[in-house]
């Protein structure tokens, strides 16, 4: 189904590149079918040569071409972009947000019409095509819309439905996660360097047991606890070093910190619908 509609991307920057990558490799979509446009000549030049997809410098152009259309600007640029297509967007278009801390409320606030809309979070690893994101949908979405938006967020990794009211939550966990997984493998690589390893085989080592460790959780289904208990034997090491990250709190700090980003990505969501 997705692969007989034509979508479209307003911004051709780096999520744009991301979901057109994932759009192909995975066959949900073809080059033919895929148009986007940006301020920005060289990122259109870069995409159409690379991809084979359309490109063009007209957004308004962009949503008359387009079933499903990605908002893909930076959030400060989003107000103009709604007033520049408030003439071409209208029910007969999927829309998808992917701009953070923007509501749907918001949209609709801009656009003064009932339109199909859903808001996604993706998070930075759309990149290498492993993504998590969020979903949910706005009132006028039907199931339809929602099951092609989950099929082009699947293209880029994972993804979850959820109620918008969640959102800040998501910003909280697997939005700004990957910026903890960079701080514990950096960590990791540290202590690995502290016990003698070179810095190099430290930092691909701790890196490559973040992915295997997540992948091994994800393909068996297992629940981390139980895997916990396979890799710790009776006074081995994984125990000793278990005890040593129990004592420093990593588990509180952990979820403190998804607690906090969580309410700092409320408190910015409220500035921004202030202005
Ligand atoms: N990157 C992430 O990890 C991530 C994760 C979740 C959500 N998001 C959301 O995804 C959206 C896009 O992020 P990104 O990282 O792809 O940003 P990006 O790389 O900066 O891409 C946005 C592109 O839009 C262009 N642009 C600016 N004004 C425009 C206009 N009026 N019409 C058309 N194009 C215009 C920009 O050009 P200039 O560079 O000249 O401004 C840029 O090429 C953002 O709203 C962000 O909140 C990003």
């Amino acid at each position: 189904m997705l692969n007989e509609r034509k979508v479209g991307f307003i911004g051709a920057g780096n999520m744009a590149e991301a979901m057109i990558k994932g759009l192909l490799q995975s066959g949900a979509s073809k080059p033919e079918n895929i148009v986007a446009s940006d301020v920005r000549e060289d990122r259109l030049s870069f995409l159409h040569e690379l991809f084979e997809v359309s490109v063009c410098e007209q957004n308004p152009e962009v949503v008359k071409r387009a079933d499903l259309v990605v908002l893909a600007v930076k959030p400060q640029i989003m107000e103009s972009v709604l007033i520049e297509l408030t003439n071409t967007l209208d029910m007969s278009k999927l829309i998808i947000s992917i701009a953070a801390g923007i509501s749907l409320a918001n949209i609709e606030s801009h656009l003064k019409r009932d339109l199909r809309l859903i808001r996604a979070m993706p998070n930075i690893a759309a990149l290498v095509l492993e993504s998590a994101t969020a979903i949910c949908p706005g009132k006028h979405a039907s199931n339809e819309d929602l099951k092609l938006a989950k099929a082009i967020f699947d293209s880029i990794g994972k993804t979850v439905i959820i109620e918008e009211g969640l959102m800040d939550a998501i910003t909280g966990l697997s939005g700004s996660g990957p910026a903890y997984l960079f701080l514990i493998i950096d960590a990791m690589a540290d202590a690995g360097v502290k016990v003698g390893l070179s810095r190099d085989n430290a930092l691909t080592l701790s890196a490559q047991t973040v992915l295997g460790a997540a992948k091994l959780l994800i393909e068996t289904g297992e629940h981390p606890g139980r895997l916990k208990d396979l890799v710790t034997s009776p006074g081995g090491t994984a125990i000793a070093g278990l005890h040593t990250l129990e004592e420093g709190g990593l588990r509180t700090t952990l979820i403190n910190a998804v607690e906090i980003a969580t309410r700092r990505s409320r408190e910015l969501g409220e500035m921004m619908e202030k202005k």
